[in-house]
C-alpha cells in the first residue's frame, strides 16, 4: 500500500493524513474481495525497515490500525473473513498488539476470506525463521535432512495457514515503484506483479478491477509451455 506520504505531500496535508485516507481504501478494498470471491488477501502495512520513521508517524499508524480494528471487526465477522498477522506482532506498541490479537479471536471462524496485515515483516527474517524451526526439526530426529521438501518449508513459514500456503497470484504495489521490498520472496516465486501509477489512497474498487483484468489476461505457465 505505497504512497500515503506522497499523496498527502503532494495536496499541501500532513503525512499522517495520507495514512487516514489510506485506511479508508483498506475498508473498501476488504469488503469487494470478499464480494469478489477472493480467498486471500494480504496488505504489507509495515515493513520491519518502516520502524526508521519517525515516532510521530509510528504512533499516528497504530492508531489508525487501532480504529480500523475497532470499527470493522464486526462487519469483518458478518462477511465470514478471518484475520492473521504476520510478521514481529510482539514487537508493536502493547495497545495495538492485544487488540489484534482480540479481532484474530474473534475472526477465528471465518471461512469465506482470509484477510492478512503484514506488520513488522519482512520476508528475508520469515525465510530465516522458517530454516530455524526446520534445523530444530532436523536437530530433534523429527525430519530427515535429505528428505526436506517445498511443502515441508512452506509450513513453517508464517503464512502455512493460508491457502496454498500463502503462494501469491497476483501482487500489486501502488505509486508506481517497481521493487519487491521484502514482501513475502517465497511465496511470490511465480506471482504476476501489477504496479499502478496511483498513490494508495487513489487505488478505488475500480483501480482494483482494472489490476484483476489485467491478471486475467496473463498467461500463467508456472514454467511450463
Ligand atoms: C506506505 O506509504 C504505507 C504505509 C507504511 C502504511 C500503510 C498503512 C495504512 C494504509 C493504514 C493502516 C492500515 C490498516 C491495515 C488499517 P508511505 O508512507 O511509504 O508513502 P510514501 O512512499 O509516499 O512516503
Amino acid at each position: 500500500m505505497d504512497g500515503n506520504g506522497r499523496w498527502a505531500t503532494a495536496r499541501g496535508y500532513p503525512r499522517f493524513y495520507g495514512h487516514i485516507r489510506g485506511a479508508a481504501r483498506v475498508k473498501e478494498i476488504v469488503r469487494f474481495s470478499r464480494e469478489t470471491g477472493i480467498k486471500a488477501l494480504t496488505l504489507y502495512a509495515f515493513s520491519t525497515e518502516n520502524w526508521k520513521r519517525p515516532e510521530e508517524e509510528l504512533s499516528v499508524l497504530w492508531k489508525i490500525l487501532k480504529k480500523y480494528l475497532k470499527r470493522e471487526v464486526h462487519e469483518l465477522k458478518k462477511q465470514g473473513i478471518r484475520l492473521h498477522v504476520i510478521g514481529e506482532i510482539d514487537r508493536l506498541p502493547k495497545d495495538a498488539g492485544a487488540e489484534l490479537k482480540a479481532a484474530i479471536e474473534t475472526l477465528s471462524a471465518g471461512r469465506e476470506m482470509n484477510l492478512t496485515f503484514a506488520l513488522s515483516y519482512g520476508g528475508r527474517a520469515e525465510i530465516v525463521e522458517a530454516a530455524r524451526l526446520i534445523a530444530k526439526d532436523a536437530v530433534k530426529g523429527r525430519i530427515d535432512p535429505a528428505r526436506i521438501t517445498e511443502a515441508d518449508f512452506a509450513a513453517k513459514l508464517f503464512t502455512a495457514e493460508l491457502p496454498d500456503h500463502g503462494d501469491v497470484d497476483l501482487l500489486i504495489r501502488t505509486s508506481g515503484e517497481m521493487r519487491v521490498s521484502n514482501f513475502l520472496l517465497w511465496q511470490c516465486s511465480y506471482a504476476e506483479f501489477d504496479f499502478p501509477e496511483v498513490q494508495w489512497p487513489e487505488f478505488t474498487v475500480e483501480e482494483f478491477r482494472k489490476s484483476l483484468g489485467l491478471f486475467s489476461s496473463r498467461k500463467r505457465r508456472f514454467g511450463g509451455v
